[in-house]
């Protein structure tokens, strides 16, 4: 059987790239980011995508393949993908649920308590040979006992909940509908939320509905003691509103791994000391980005077999 035309985009690590190619024709998109760029007989035969990354894929970038009928995102999220505009189309759209969740929200409590402790500064006092001439490390603050508020209470959301409860905080979210979680407290109020709590954590969903979602207004309701977590996306935070607020000691600090503009982020967060910054690494593991890998090419070889998508979205 010939085997199906696709477009990959980015870089695929080789195995996954090697696992894609035994079964698709695999045309990568041209660097240019011009899809005109390819051969018209190339793109009338690709029938679907491997999209992989954050750039957005929307009407002109559909309508140079007419014979696309599939976009398999690698990754949870798809706030870059014109949905709308594929399924007005008739294309389908998959992601990659559920297989980074563990990873993602292991990320985001181990940046809170990496942030509250300041693990990154005392490793660097003993790095810097302080510990011997400038005596002990200043001393940080507890997070037993504490209110956390969770943006999105999905099943990331969910599963950063379940580990906090174990560290004995109290849980409080934000989420458009109240979720069935045991002890956690809902509140549909997110300048309240912000209020009532010592640390945000942001779980939501990017996409038009949560852009900014949390304000200046939010930020200044946290306090000059609180402490926020981004590992959603960077359009949910007023990023300016942030930087200002960390500049000027407003906040406490913010532990982010999404950013407005990746990866050339803004430069006046290398210069702040009450940030801990991640390369958009949450889903970074080896072991999840293989099964995310894995999840995006049964969704194609459905979709290329005529067979029910595995993680449709539309
Ligand atoms: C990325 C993510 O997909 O799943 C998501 O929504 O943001 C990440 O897991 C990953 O960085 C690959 O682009």
């Amino acid at each position: 059987m010939k085997k199906p035309h696709i477009l990959s985009f980015e870089k695929y690590d080789q195995a996954d790239y090697d696992a894609l190619d035994a079964l698709f024709e695999v045309h990568p998109m041209p660097a240019s980011g011009n899809p005109h760029d390819l051969p018209t007989t190339i793109r009338d035969q690709i029938t679907a995508f491997a999209f992989k990354g954050h750039t957005s894929l929307e009407a002109n970038l559909i309508d140079a393949f007419p014979n696309l009928g599939l976009i398999a995102n690698y990754g949870v999220g798809y706030d870059t993908i014109d949905v709308k505009y594929a399924t007005s189309k008739g294309i389908k759209v998959t992601n990659t649920p559920d297989v980074l969740t563990n990873d993602v929200a292991d990320l985001a409590v181990g940046m809170l308590i990496a942030l509250s402790r300041d693990i990154v500064g005392a490793s660097k006092w003993i790095q810097d040979d302080k510990w011997g001439h400038s005596g002990a490390y200043p001393l940080q603050r507890t997070l037993t006992g504490t209110n956390i508020g969770i943006v999105g209470m999905g099943r990331i959301g969910q599963a950063i909940a379940k580990r906090l409860q174990n560290f004995d905080m109290h849980i409080h979210y934000y989420s458009r509908t109240e979720k069935d979680t045991p002890n956690c407290t809902f509140n549909s109020n997110l300048l309240e939320l912000a209020a009532a709590v010592d640390v945000l954590i942001v779980a939501v969903s990017g996409g038009l509905d949560t852009i900014n979602i949390i304000s200046g207004d939010v930020l200044n309701a946290l306090g000059p003691d609180g402490l926020i977590v981004n590992i959603s996306r960077g359009t949910t935070v007023d990023e300016d509103a942030l930087i200002e607020l960390l500049q000027n000691h407003k906040l406490r600090g913010a532990a982010l791994d999404v950013f407005e503009n990746e990866p050339n982020i803004d430069k006046r967060l290398l210069t702040l000391d009450n940030v801990l910054l991640q390369p958009h690494h949450s889903s970074g593991t080896i072991e999840t980005r293989q099964q995310m890998g894995a999840l995006q090419r049964e969704n194609l070889a459905a979709f290329r077999a005529g067979e029910p998508l595995i993680t449709p979205i539309n």
